[in-house]
């Protein structure tokens, strides 16, 4: 396959950047996405030229560092997956395709396509977490009965990855699909309700002051989310929420 490649170039977040155009031939369909990059970077790299920066670390779906925007959808047009699980099959031979960086304040660009994503960090280290005790008298997790169907809600939410599409998608830039799923998955477990009233209240206000935008209910961060995580979870942030400002 021949390629034309349109792809965002900017040297750090105060730089203004652009659009370069990578002619690339001998692009194979079994290729996942990341590699037809490796391969044009290599191309650069033997031209003198700099290498087009991108984030990823895992390569099979796990991890969340491999945040593009391709095509204008994060994660390029297939469903449910990564953009490193993304195959080059996907394209047309003479396709000319569009590659920029996960684009929200809140992400300011590091260099080129990739972007710092350590608000979600902070929001994670707000209150998405347990307190165990450990000194000596702790419980085996599976002595604690749970319903199956809350078992489950709580394992789906859990499988976020933070890799960002959510905020991508959203035309709000808005978190909320990703700090809900993160309160949720201990919402749910009686694991989580020792700090479940402060973990809620902290991680909204933290999600708020990084700069993210409101839910207006659109549902593109569902869509677009590579683990299928649900809009329900957004709800029950809502719920938690409302309850928790009550209880003070
Ligand atoms: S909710 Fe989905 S899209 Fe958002 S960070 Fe988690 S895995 Fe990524
Ligand atoms: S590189 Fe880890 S999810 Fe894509």
């Amino acid at each position: 396959m021949k390629l034309n490649l349109k792809i965002w170039r900017q040297n750090d977040a105060k730089s203004k950047g652009k659009m370069v155009q990578y002619p690339l031939d001998g692009v194979d369909g079994d290729m996942s996405f990341l590699e037809m990059l490796d391969v044009l970077n290599e191309e650069l790299i033997n031209k003198g030229e700099e290498p087009v920066e991108f984030d990823h670390d895992c390569r099979e779906g796990i991890c969340g560092a491999c945040s593009l925007q391709i095509n204008g959808e994060p994660h390029g047009p297939d469903r449910k997956i990564t953009t490193c699980q993304l195959h080059m099959r996907k394209f047309n031979d003479g396709d000319t395709i569009v590659i920029e960086p996960f684009r929200a304040n809140a992400f300011p660009v590091i260099k080129d396509l990739m972007v710092d994503r350590s608000a979600f960090d902070r929001i994670q280290q707000a209150g998405g977490y347990i307190s165990v005790n450990t000194s000596g008298n702790t419980v085996d997790a599976n002595a604690i009965p749970i319903e199956k169907e809350k078992a489950d809600d709580a394992f789906n939410a859990a499988t976020c990855i933070g890799c960002g599409a959510c905020v991508a998608a959203c035309k709000n830039a808005s978190a909320m699909l990703f700090t809900s799923a993160k309160v949720s998955q201990f919402a749910l477990l009686p694991q989580g309700q020792v700090e479940a009233t402060d973990r809620v209240l902290n991680m909204v206000r933290q999600m708020d002051l990084e700069g993210f935008g409101n839910c207006t209910n659109t549902g593109a961060c569902e869509v677009e989310c590579p683990k299928g995580i649900s809009l329900e979870n957004i709800a029950r942030m809502n719920r938690e929420y409302v309850s928790a400002s009550v209880k003070g």
